[in-house]
C-alpha cells in the first residue's frame, strides 16, 4: 500500500503525486453487475448440494444485494475431490511448466487490470470501503501480489549437497499439495491474492472459503482464473459460514496445508481441527499495534500518519495502529490536533470520490465497537470525539478518539477494528517499549522520531512481525508480513510466504565411485 500513500496522499511529499493519481480514477458504477453466486468447482458453476443460499447485504444500508450459495461440508468433499485430482501426478496442471504457471498469474492480473474498475466497484458495494480506496489500494495490491508471484514460478531453486559418502544430494521445491485457504471480509481481493498467488506459483490447488460478509468480488476472480486458463479443479471457490463449511476445510484429511486469516479466536479453534491429520497450517490473526509517537517527531506528519493508521479502511484493519503512545510533552496538543483531524473526516457513501470513510461491514461489527466504545466510558477514559452511530442509516460509526487512556482499560487490549483511537502518555523510551510489548497481540508496530538510535532502538525491540518508521501500511508483495505471539504463525507475501506454499525434499542418489 506504499502505492495507496502515495496516491491518496498523506502530507507534503505525497500531495503532488496524489493529485495526479486522483485524475486517474475512472468513475465507478454505482449499480455494478452481479457475478455469479454459485460454487466454483471444477471451472464450473454449481448450487450448494443442499440447494440453501445466503443474503449479502449493502453496509450502507443493510439492503440485500444477493442470494449467494451456502457451502457446507458436502460442497468442500467435492471441492476436495476436484483439487486433488487436478493435483495428481499426470494431470494437466502437474504436467505443465513451472514459468507457464507465472504466464497463467500474469494472464490473470491483466485480466483484473481489465476488470479493476468494475471489482473495485463491486468491492464497495459488498463492503462499503470508498471506492477510491478499493481502486487504488485493494486492487494495486492484489494486482501487483500476482504479479510478485508470477514471477517466482520457475525460479524456486533447490541446492546440491556435498554430503559425506558416495552421494550426490539435492533438494527440490515442490508443492504441498491440496491447499485449504479462509480468508476474512476487510481486504477481500487482497487477501484472496495473498493467498492464491503464492499457492498457484508453486503449483499447488486449492479450495478456498471466502468471507460470509464479501463473497462476490472473490466469485469474479474466479471467473478470470477460468478465462486467464488455469485447469480445471486448480481453484476452487467456497462461499458459505465458518463453522460449516470453513470447519470442513480445516479439518479435511485430504487438505494438505490450511491459511487462514482472521480472528485469533477462529485461529485457534483452526490450529486444533487442523492437527487430526497434522496439516501445515499459517495463521495471520488479530493485532493491537503500538504506534509510538516521540516529541521530536515532523509533528503534522505524525498526526496524519497516525490517523490513517487507524482510521484507514474504516479500521478494519488487522494491522492497524490502535494503541498510540505519546510523549508527555507534546501529548496535549497531539491529541487536540488529532481530534480536529478526525472530525474532519468525510464520511457517506463510499462511492463518491471524497468520502474518506464508510460503512463498517455489519451491524454485528458495527455492536462490537458501540459495546467496546461504552466499555471505554464505564472504565474512565475521556471521550474526546465521536463514540456513537453516525446516522441511522447503515453500519456508520464515528469517527472517535478516547484520550486519558490507561493501560488496563478493554479498549487499550482487545482489537476494537473500528474507527476508534485510544492515546496513551508516556514518559521515556524504556518506559514505552515495555509498555507496547505488554500485548499478547505482535502484529505490527510503528514508530515517529527524527532521532535515529530512538527508531532504531524501539524498532528492534518491539516484538511485532513488522515495525514501519515514519510511515505506516507500506504494504509491498515483496515484503514479508505477518505476527509474533498471538497474532500469528507464518508469514504472507515475500520469499517467506512462498516457504508456507512449499515442501522441501532432499534426493541422495548413490553414486558408488564418486571421489569427491
Ligand atoms: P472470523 O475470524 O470469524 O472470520 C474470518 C473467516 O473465518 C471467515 O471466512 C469466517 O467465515 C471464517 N470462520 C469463522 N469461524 C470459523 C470456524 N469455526 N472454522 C473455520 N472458519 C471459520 O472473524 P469475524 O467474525 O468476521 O470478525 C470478528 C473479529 O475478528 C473482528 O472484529 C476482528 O477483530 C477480527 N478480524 C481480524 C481480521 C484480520 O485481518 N486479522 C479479519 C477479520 C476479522
Ligand atoms: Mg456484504
Amino acid at each position: 500500500m506504499s502505492l495507496f500513500v502515495r496516491n491518496l496522499g498523506v502530507v507534503g511529499r505525497a500531495f503532488r503525486q496524489n493529485v495526479r493519481c486522483m485524475s486517474a480514477l475512472p468513475a465507478p458504477n454505482r449499480n455494478p453487475s452481479i457475478p455469479e453466486t454459485k460454487l466454483f468447482i471444477n471451472n464450473e458453476w454449481v448450487p450448494a448440494v443442499s440447494g440453501k443460499t445466503f443474503e449479502t447485504l449493502n453496509p450502507t444500508n443493510g439492503e440485500v444485494i444477493a442470494h449467494v450459495a451456502e457451502g457446507d461440508k458436502a460442497d468442500v468433499d467435492i471441492a476436495v475431490e476436484a483439487a486433488k485430482a487436478a493435483f495428481e501426478l499426470g494431470s494437466e496442471w502437474r504436467r505443465g511448466d513451472a514459468t507457464h504457471r507465472g504466464i497463467l498469474l500474469n494472464r490473470l492480473a491483466d485480466l483484473m487490470e481489465r476488470d479493476r474498475a468494475y471489482l473495485a466497484s463491486l468491492e464497495t458495494l459488498d463492503n462499503g470501503k470508498p471506492y477510491k480506496d478499493a481502486y487504488f489500494a485493494d486492487l494495486a495490491l492484489s494486482i501487483k501480489t500476482y504479479r510478485y508471484f508470477a514471477g517466482w514460478a520457475g525460479k524456486r531453486h533447490g541446492q546440491t549437497i556435498p554430503i559425506d559418502g558416495d552421494y550426490f544430494a539435492y533438494t527440490r521445491h515442490e508443492p504441498v499439495g491440496v491447499c485449504g485457504q479462509i480468508i476474512p471480509w476487510n481486504f477481500p481481493l487482497a487477501m484472496q491474492a495473498w493467498k492464491l498467488a503464492p499457492a498457484l506459483a508453486m503449483g499447488n490447488t486449492v479450495v478456498m472459503k471466502t468471507a460470509e460478509q464479501t463473497p462476490l468480488s472473490a466469485n469474479h476472480v474466479a471467473q478470470l482464473t477460468k478465462e486467464a486458463g488455469f485447469p480445471p479443479g486448480v481453484v476452487n471457490i467456497i462461499t458459505g459460514y465458518g463453522p460449516t463449511a470453513g470447519a470442513a476445510i480445516a479439518g479435511h484429511d485430504h487438505i494438505d496445508k490450511v491459511a487462514f486469516t482472521g480472528s485469533t479466536e477462529v485461529g485457534q479453534l483452526i490450529h486444533s481441527m487442523a492437527s487430526g491429520n497434522v496439516k501445515n497450517v499459517s495463521l495471520e490473526l488479530g493485532g493491537k499495534s503500538p504506534n509510538v509517537v516521540f516529541a521530536d517527531c515532523d509533528f503534522d506528519y505524525a498526526v496524519e500518519m497516525s490517523h490513517f493508521a487507524l482510521f484507514f479502511n474504516q479500521g478494519q484493519c488487522c494491522c492497524a495502529g490502535s494503541r498510540l503512545y505519546v510523549e508527555e510533552a507534546i501529548y496535549d496538543k497531539f491529541v487536540e490536533a488529532s481530534v480536529a483531524r478526525a472530525q474532519k473526516r468525510k464520511l457517506g457513501d463510499p462511492f463518491d470520490t471524497d468520502t474518506e470513510q464508510g460503512p463498517q461491514v455489519s451491524l454485528e461489527q458495527l455492536e462490537k465497537i458501540t459495546e467496546l466504545c461504552q466499555s471505554g466510558k464505564d472504565e474512565g477514559a475521556t471521550l474526546a470525539t465521536g463514540g456513537a452511530q453516525h446516522g441511522d442509516k447503515g453500519y456508520y460509526f464515528q469517527p472517535t478518539i478516547f484520550s486519558d487512556v490507561k493501560d488496563d482499560m478493554r479498549i487499550v487490549n482487545e482489537e476494537i477494528f473500528g474507527p476508534v483511537m485510544q492515546i496513551a502518555k508516556f514518559k521515556n523510551i524504556d518506559e514505552v517499549i515495555t509498555r507496547a510489548n505488554k500485548n499478547h497481540y505482535g502484529l505490527a508496530a510503528s514508530v515517529f522520531t527524527k532521532d535515529l538510535e530512538k527508531a532504531f532502538k524501539t524498532g528492534h525491540e518491539l516484538r511485532a512481525g513488522t515495525v514501519y518508521v515514519n510511515c505506516y501500511d507500506v504494504l509491498d508483495p515483496a515484503a514479508p508480513f505477518g505476527g509474533y505471539k498471538m497474532s500469528g504463525q507464518g508469514r504472507d507475501l515475500g520469499e517467506f510466504g512462498l516457504e508456507q506454499y512449499t515442501e522441501r525434499k532432499t534426493v541422495i542418489i548413490n553414486t558408488p565411485g564418486k571421489n569427491s
